[in-house]
């Protein structure tokens, strides 16, 4: 082969890292080539041309269309379901419902509580009441429209904050409340308040915001034999195994899932759907593949929000700063069964900031809604709303700056978890004093401040920090890497891509430890029949869990080798490194051999390495920090807020690949900014129906809405304990802060604070008409 064949294989006069002895960990890397610059996605040009093969675009032969027939009302019970007329449409092949007998399955919508596949009572509006399988789309729609069904509507409750009232219509037989007030407490709150020289209550509420990922939820389920085979639009393939197999009563391994491409999940493809139990019985059912992906108006309404929360927030603080009692309530609704509908909302109240003393309680309460999904940080963005304007609530009352008042009350290690373990580095002051110093805050705060104030153009600043309760987890995840025998290398793993860039990543890592060019490692992910099972990709867990893993596989392969090398030059294994393409001897430079010409490869023609991802570190905690910094200009006559810069500063450890990194930064911000500005679902006080269900209505922010001038500061803490890449997760620390780092600019720009999302017109100009008639 000549040299300038083998450069498209390695990076060009690149070393790798020494190499561990087998049952030794690996060093942190030192220099590094390939991880931590700005390296484009390797299916870059796939997904922007649209070559990729995402599973809403899998099209097998003799597909069949399968449509959903779903309750209009929010509480109704199916007295009858006729479908006569509709099997005798044209193109129709199947139709199934509560009362043909594949049907009569029994659905988890949690490990407490499930309901009928097709069950007669419908608790939210969108739960489903039967199925068509036609040859066309349209055929499948006309369908549905044909099947006649006779409902007893039922009273319904939509709203959380009247679902506890007496006489509220009931959700379940046992009431509206979910399981017992969960209840946190740590120190004497009332004698932090006693302490304190100041203190300040509040109640703050964030309404239902809803996943809208590009690529609608759906499947396509076909029968080989007695085994199943879904191409789903999933963030885990073995999540959606092991579900479809439970409800089916199958064994995993007649169970296949595929989901090579991901077009957005934000929490909401973590788990699998009824759809895709109902596409695998009428594919079978009529030995076809099943096509079934839901409509746009489909998924706003039962895969899946982030559930409103009503919050109320007590402080007491000194007059120097520090916190002495935090006290906080929280209702939230996940909807019609079990749902986490205040899952992790006190989180940031018990963990981010040093405080002695703090109580949380959290009721969750049934609704007839259709049921919470985990959302880009669970929990979180709607306590950071509560939290983060209390502090800069605290900041004002004590004429304190609001990122003093922050790093007066840094911790160094988790307060609210068992025994109080030190984080593995906490980020949280970088994040606060380097944002504060790239963003210039101070300058911009006296700016702002010695600007005229009366014209109808107000600017402000305003500030949140954060933390991400996860930091990567594992075991388990197995990785196998496999390098050819011309050199080039096949990375295997089940972890799904969820539009994050995973795959880049781990090329990355391969690159990194094999010298071979990250373009040049074919990619076997997320397929329970081929890949190694991992666990769903979210929490922002995917890269601090499976790169660990292909670090060790790729090392694994590097040890083979070694060994190989050792069995031609003669001597120890140990005695050896890899140089550029070749294995020399440490003391002896000139007993070398060419990676491609060792004879064990030679006779194998593949070397296998097989990686495990261990614990995270004993007695200690990983997690994720952020903060956030941004300036707007607010319209006291229009009520408009516009956002003029946006600064995300994050220690997530190690920055892998310095282009994926900012983008989930830009993208989570503008995430938070939907949050706090644009998005919420509407529902109809009379008929407990959602009137804002499509991307008209429902307001997604747009290139428009965000700041023109967006900043990613890593801050780049060095983590040895973590995992052994150092990398600690970024998906969900990005978006946390936003919506309060905005009402925290807008009450700076006012005077005005904004307790309730969303920050629109509306409601602003609302508060400033109000104003002018007080004075
Ligand atoms: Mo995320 S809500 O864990 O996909």
């Amino acid at each position: 082969m000549k040299q300038e064949d083998r450069d498209i294989y390695y990076t060009r006069g690149l070393s790798v890292p020494e190499t561990p002895e087998p049952g030794k960990e690996p060093e942190p890397w030192g220099e590094t080539n390939v991880i931590g610059k700005r390296r484009p996605r390797i299916d870059a040009y796939e997904r922007v041309s649209g070559a990729a093969i995402y599973p809403s675009d899998v099209l097998m032969p003799h597909t069949l269309y399968g449509a959903v027939l779903r309750s209009p009302h929010p509480h109704a019970f199916v007295k009858k379901v006729d479908t006569k007329k509709a099997e005798a449409m044209p193109g129709v092949r199947s139709v199934i419902c509560a009362a043909t007998p594949e049907a009569d399955l029994r659905w988890p919508y949690s490990k407490e509580m499930g309901a009928k596949l097709f069950d007669p009572h419908c608790r939210f509006e969108g739960e489903a009441v039967a199925a068509v399988a036609a040859e066309t789309p349209y055929q499948a729609m006309d369908a549905l429209g044909a099947i006649e069904v006779d409902y007893e509507v039922k009273p319904f409750v939509v709203d959380e904050r009247k679902a506890l009232q007496e006489g509220a219509p009931q959700v379940h037989e046992g009431g509206n409340r979910v399981g017992k007030k969960s209840v946190y407490e740590r120190g004497d709150v009332e004698k932090g308040f006693a302490e304190a020289d100041r203190v300040l209550e509040q109640t703050y509420r964030t309404e239902c915001e809803l996943h809208t990922p590009l690529e609608l939820h759906g499947c396509v389920a076909h029968w080989d034999g007695d085994q199943l085979v879904i191409r789903e639009s999933t963030q885990g393939v073995y999540a959606v195994q092991q579900r479809v197999a439970q409800v089916l009563g199958l064994p995993l391994s007649k169970v296949r899932v595929i989901g090579h491409y991901l077009g957005g999940g934000f929490g909401s493809k973590l788990q699998a759907s009824k759809y895709t139990i109902i596409a695998s019985l009428l594919a079978k059912k009529t030995g076809r593949p099943v096509k079934l992906f839901l409509t746009r108006e489909e998924t706003f309404l039962c895969v899946g929000n982030r559930p409103p929360t009503n919050m109320t927030l007590k402080a007491g603080v000194k007059k120097d700063g520090t916190l002495t009692a935090l006290a906080f309530s929280c209702t939230g609704t996940g909807g019609a069964y079990p749902a986490g509908g205040t899952a992790l909302v006190d989180w940031l109240v018990r963990d981010l900031y040093t405080c002695p003393n703090v109580r949380t309680e959290a009721t969750d309460i049934f609704t007839n809604t259709g049921p919470a999904r985990p959302f880009r940080a669970p929990g979180h963005p709607q306590g950071a709303w509560a939290l983060e304007q209390m502090l800069d609530a605290l900041a004002a009352e004590l004429n304190m700056d609001p990122v003093d008042l922050r790093l007066k009350n840094i911790p160094t290690y988790s307060q609210a978890r068992e025994g109080n373990p030190p984080y593995t580095t906490t980020g949280l002051r970088e994040c606060i004093e380097e944002g504060a110093r790239a963003f210039t805050w101070e300058e911009s705060k006296k700016r702002i401040e010695a600007s005229p104030r009366n014209g109808h153009l107000r600017r402000g600043v305003g500030m949140a920090s954060c933390l991400w309760i996860v930091g990567g987890g594992g075991p388990p995840s197995t990785v196998i890497v496999k390098l050819f025998s011309d050199g080039s290398v096949n990375l295997n793993m089940g972890a799904s891509d969820i539009g994050t860039g995973t795959k880049t990543v781990m090329a990355m890592v391969v690159s990194e430890e094999l010298g071979v060019k990250p373009d040049m490692i074919q990619i076997e992910h997320a397929d329970t029949g081929t890949t190694q099972y991992a666990t769903p990709s979210g929490g922002s867990k995917t890269v601090p869990t499976e790169a660990p893993a292909v670090r060790s596989a790729a090392i694994h392969v590097k040890q083979q080798l070694l060994k190989m090398a050792a069995e031609d030059l003669g001597g120890d294994a140990a005695g050896l490194r890899f140089e550029g393409e070749a294995i020399v001897s440490k003391s002896d430079r000139s007993k070398k051999v060419e990676v491609k010409s060792l004879s064990g490869l030679k006779k194998r023609g593949v070397v296998v390495g097989v990686g495990y991802r261990g614990p995270n570190p004993e007695g200690k905690v990983v997690n994720p920090f952020a903060a956030q910094f941004c300036e707007v200009e607010v319209n006291t006559w229009t009520g408009e807020v516009r956002l003029l810069r946006f600064l995300g500063a994050n220690e997530s450890g190690r920055v892998m690949d310095r282009l994926t990194f900012d983008n989930q930064v830009y993208g989570g911000i503008t995430m938070g900014v939907g949050l706090a500005m644009t998005e919420f679902r509407v529902l109809d006080r009379n008929t407990g129906k959602m009137v804002n269900r499509n991307w008209h209505d429902y307001k997604l922010p747009t290139a428009l809405d965000v700041a023109p001038d967006m900043v990613s500061l890593p801050i780049e803490l060095k983590d040895a304990e973590a995992n052994n890449t150092g990398a600690k997760g970024l998906g969900e620390p990005v978006t946390i802060p936003t919506a309060a780092a905005i009402a925290n600019a807008v009450y700076h720009a006012t005077g005005v604070r904004i307790t309730d999302t969303p920050i629109n017109p509306y409601r602003l100009s609302a508060i400033f008409a109000e104003r002018l008639k007080e004075v």
